[in-house]
């Protein structure tokens, strides 16, 4: 997506160690209207794989979740990455290793939201190492239900994440796909 590009071209930052900032308009001030457009590319991509939810983790997970959930018209559920004092259902429950923080967080989705008739889109900031996504996959298997896909606003294509959800044949749509953030300088993917 041309435009995501030239926002993370103008607004991005890289960080030491392969890490692109962008607490301009996604992970800490979040621009409304650009994440709505986001949310309407995701709606297109993925129009014909008839989701009934959408699942993502808190908190970056959230707005362009929502922001889909929005134009699909369905609605969005995030796993939680910490113990709720008022969540004391049934849980699912998986758990996520953080390479960056190099913690383990578990993460949790309560069984009353998931129906065994649900198809999900999996929609996540970020795809580096897949973690994240691979803990909201685990947590579909054992609720028996479909995985439609998987929507990414930002890939580093440079770490494995994206290459192991499409070694198994998932529908795999990111927004923006970066090739390599080495020296400071952002190149995207061209194909
Ligand atoms: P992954 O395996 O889920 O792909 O992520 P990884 O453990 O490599 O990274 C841990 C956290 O750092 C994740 O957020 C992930 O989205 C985020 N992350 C990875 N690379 C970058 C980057 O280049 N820039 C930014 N801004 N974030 C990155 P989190 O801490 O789990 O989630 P949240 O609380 O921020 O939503
Ligand atoms: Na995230
Ligand atoms: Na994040």
């Amino acid at each position: 997506m041309k435009a995501l590009e030239e926002k993370i071209r103008q607004e991005g930052q890289v960080l030491s160690g392969d890490v692109l900032k962008v607490d301009q308009f996604l992970n800490h001030q979040i621009d409304t209207d650009f994440l709505f457009s986001l949310g309407q590319e995701f709606a297109q991509l993925f129009q014909d794989e008839k989701i009934t939810k959408i699942l993502t983790v808190e908190s970056s997970g959230i707005a362009p979740a929502v922001m889909t959930g929005l134009q699909l018209h369905v609605p969005v559920i995030f796993a939680r990455k910490h113990q709720s004092l008022t969540l004391t259902d049934d849980l699912y429950e998986a758990s996520v290793y953080s390479f960056t923080k190099q913690t383990k967080n578990q993460i949790t989705v309560s069984r009353k939201y998931i129906d065994s008739e649900d198809r999900v889109l999996i929609i996540d900031d970020f795809l580096a190492n897949g973690q994240a996504v691979f803990g909201l996959l685990d947590i579909a298997e054992q609720a028996n239900i479909e995985v439609a896909g998987v929507g990414i606003v930002i890939e580093k294509s440079f770490q494995p994440g994206a290459a192991k959800i499409k070694e198994k044949g998932i529908h795999l749509e990111s927004l923006a796909r970066i090739k390599s953030l080495e020296g400071g300088k952002v190149e995207f993917m061209t194909d």
